[in-house]
């Protein structure tokens, strides 16, 4: 069997976080370190998604071009990666030729095969910007909850939206009104596959039961589905002005950054004894489930997808993770303080992938203070170091007792579980057996009480059997915890393998450290200062009923006059209309009193009267101030005196 593992290719419009690695890129990393490690012809081929609309609008608002920012990301996001030790055999961009070539290649297939249609549709157009706007280029109020929302989505009520729906659009480039204008769109042809669609997922044996789910729920109700855009950025469509739709192009990806291996890119894609398993998180379980096996079927060709696997979605401290927000935690930010293995450890042993899972400071700290710490580190320093002092080296011997055998067979049994467990990406359960035989080898270090066995020969029999079992551990930990298991090899002098040579151990040193309560700590301030400032903004709004408090008149200005006693004030009578008022306003110096009548103002009519300097002040001129001077706040166009301002 032939092995192909993917993973969602990330967006290039920011960094990683704790949620991308936890659902997508180390459980892809474990299966495929672990299928490495049994010998399997295996590779995992990832990338980063470059087109779409969030990059392009990310790109116009930097003023930058939109290849400068993915050039960015993707540098940054390949770094993420690789401080996390996740190994990859090619890492592509969708904003490049091999990709562009392909997918324009797989899209004219689809054409000839009579996959997709042109068809009018109506869509926004910007006049002044001479643009369609696609649905996230239209902002506006939400039809449902009135909050503001995005062409395709309300951010305050969550809804799905359609454009047409939202009241009051504007394009977000100009602010402009867009008006609704016809455009001729792709189709594809995503009802005719009906069948063939349920046929596949039904038949997917290995395909979890969520995502199956998901997806023959879906198909029950398949449209066709608008594959291009009128926009610049993205994969050109041949003899067209449009672009392909993001989410038609990128699955591609996985097939033209396979090509960056040289030929035997076909025996992945085309060969049947290979597995495809793409690694995803759950919001994007129906493109890789319905939409690109559908593609795949229309094209006629490759090999579709053995499993789908699709991992819960993380947040954060009890709370949805928000990038706005600065509720995130990035990954170079989490890898200056803590060991990367820590978060492999954690993220997986947290939750099953299957779940949704919570990162929280407080429990990593005991999960691997805890847990780690106390069942495998406390077990495998205990026996390296007890070997150490007796032995200098791993003692081989040929006859065991009843209870050292029934002990190694406990161990042979844990790594056929762990086997089994892992292909069926239940890697936590996998992980589980490897604590299972650290619980178990403490119990039997324990009862075995080495440190009063006076007969050299049975020490060896016992420090054998416990050798064994972190030899296991170690290379059982490998595809979770790489650097761990290496250190635990290194003092062993023992290969990434289940044998054991006998060879001279080096003096043990303490693997796996305890985690600090000052770097738990100082995260921990650094992400709630976020929320804090959050709070502290949302109390110091204010409501329409507060503002509606203030009473603002314009007024004009029939008299001034100095007020000799200060340096700053200026006596001033406002005509209101209905009314005369006498107002001391803090303004000389940067205005002459033969200058300010006349000129039209805007005043505070509901302030309480107070006495400045001795002189009565029955409310307030408005002005704006900076270090240089102060000006008055007036009306763009002559309105009258006593006119509201709101
Ligand atoms: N570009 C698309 C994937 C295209 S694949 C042909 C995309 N990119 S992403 O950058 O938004 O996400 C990358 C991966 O991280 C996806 O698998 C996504 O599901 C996953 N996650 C993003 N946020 C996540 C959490 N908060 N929790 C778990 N997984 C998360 O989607
Ligand atoms: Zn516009």
């Amino acid at each position: 069997m032939r092995y192909l593992i993917t993973t969602a290719l990330a967006y290039t419009n920011g960094p990683l976080h704790l949620g991308h690695v936890r659902s997508t890129y180390i459980p892809a990393d474990i299966l495929y370190k672990y299928l490495k490690l049994k010998g399997e012809e295996v590779i995992h081929i990832g990338g980063t998604d470059n087109h779409g609309v969030p990059i392009l609008l990310r790109a116009e608002k930097e003023k930058k071009n939109p290849e400068e920012i993915v050039e960015f990301y993707h540098k940054a996001i390949k770094e993420d990666l690789d401080s996390l030790n996740i190994g990859f055999d090619a890492f592509g961009k969708t904003h490049s030729e091999i990709h562009i070539k392909t997918a324009q290649e797989f899209f004219l297939k689809l054409l000839e095969n009579g996959y997709i249609y042109e068809k009018e549709i109506e869509q926004f157009y910007c006049e002044s910007c001479k643009k369609f706007l696609p649905d996230r280029y239209v902002e506006g109020i939400c039809p449902y909850c009135g909050g503001e929302a995005r062409g395709d989505h309300c951010e305050s009520c969550g809804r799905h939206l359609e454009p047409f729906e939202l009241k009051e659009p504007y394009c977000v480039l100009c602010g402009g009104k867009p008006v609704i204008k016809k455009t001729k769109h792709y189709f594809f042809k995503l009802s005719a596959l009906k069948k063939e669609l349920e046929e596949y997922i039904k038949n997917a044996d290995e395909m979890p039961e969520h995502v199956k789910n998901l997806a023959l729920n879906w198909i029950k109700e398949l449209k066709d589905w608008d594959v291009s855009r009128d926009i610049s950025w993205g994969v050109p469509i041949p003899n067209s002005n449009q672009v392909m739709y993001v989410w038609l192009e990128a699955p591609i990806g996985y097939i033209s950054f396979t090509k960056m291996l040289g030929d035997i890119w076909k025996k992945y894609w085309f060969d049947k004894d290979t597995k495809i398993y793409h690694f995803i998180g759950k919001d994007i379980t129906v493109h890789h489930a319905v939409f690109w096996p559908g593609m795949l079927i229309a094209h006629g060709s490759y090999n579709l997808p053995t499993a789908v696997v699709s991992g819960g979605y993380l947040t954060l401290e009890g709370k949805k993770m928000s990038t706005s927000k600065n509720w995130v935690i990035w990954i170079k930010d989490f890898v200056k303080e803590f060991e990367p293995d820590y978060l492999r450890y954690y993220l997986i042993m947290a939750a099953p992938l299957f779940k949704d899972c919570d990162f929280s400071f407080d429990d990593f700290k005991a999960k691997i203070n805890n847990e780690l710490i106390n069942i495998i580190g406390n077990f495998t320093h205990r026996v390296l170091t007890f070997t150490y002092r007796k032995f200098k080296k791993i003692p081989i011997v040929n006859n065991l007792e009843k209870e050292d055998k029934e002990f190694l067979n406990y161990i042979d049994n844990k790594i056929k579980e762990y086997d089994k467990l892992i292909r069926e990406f239940k890697f936590r359960d996998a992980l589980v057996s490897v604590l299972h035989i650290a619980i178990e080898g403490n119990s039997y270090f324990q009862k075995m009480e080495p440190w009063n066995i006076k007969d050299e020969e049975r020490l060896k029999q016992i420090l054998y059997t416990c050798c064994r079992a972190v030899k296991t551990i170690s290379y059982l930990l490998y595809p979770y915890m790489p650097k761990k298991s290496e250190g635990l090899l290194n003092i062993m002098n023992e290969k990434l393998d289940l044998e054991l040579r006998g060879n001279k151990l080096n003096k043990p040193k303490i693997i796996f450290k305890k985690i600090d309560d000052e770097k738990i700590e100082k995260m921990k301030n650094n992400l709630y200062k976020n929320i804090k400032k959050d709070e502290e903004e949302i109390m110091n709004q204010i409501t329409i009923d507060d503002l509606a408090k203030i009473e603002l008149k314009v007024g004009k200005i029939i008299n001034a006059e100095d007020i000799p006693k200060s340096k700053k004030l200026l006596k001033v009578i406002v005509d209101l209309g209905e009314e005369k008022r006498q107002i001391v306003a803090g303004i000389k110096g940067y205005y002459s009193p033969e200058e300010l009548i006349g000129k039209k103002v805007i005043v505070v009519t509901n302030l309480k009267p107070a006495k400045l300097c001795g002189v009565l002040s029955e409310g307030m001129i408005l002005a704006a101030e900076d270090e240089n001077t102060v000006s008055l706040l007036t009306v763009d166009k002559d309105v009258k005196e006593g006119s509201k301002v709101r």
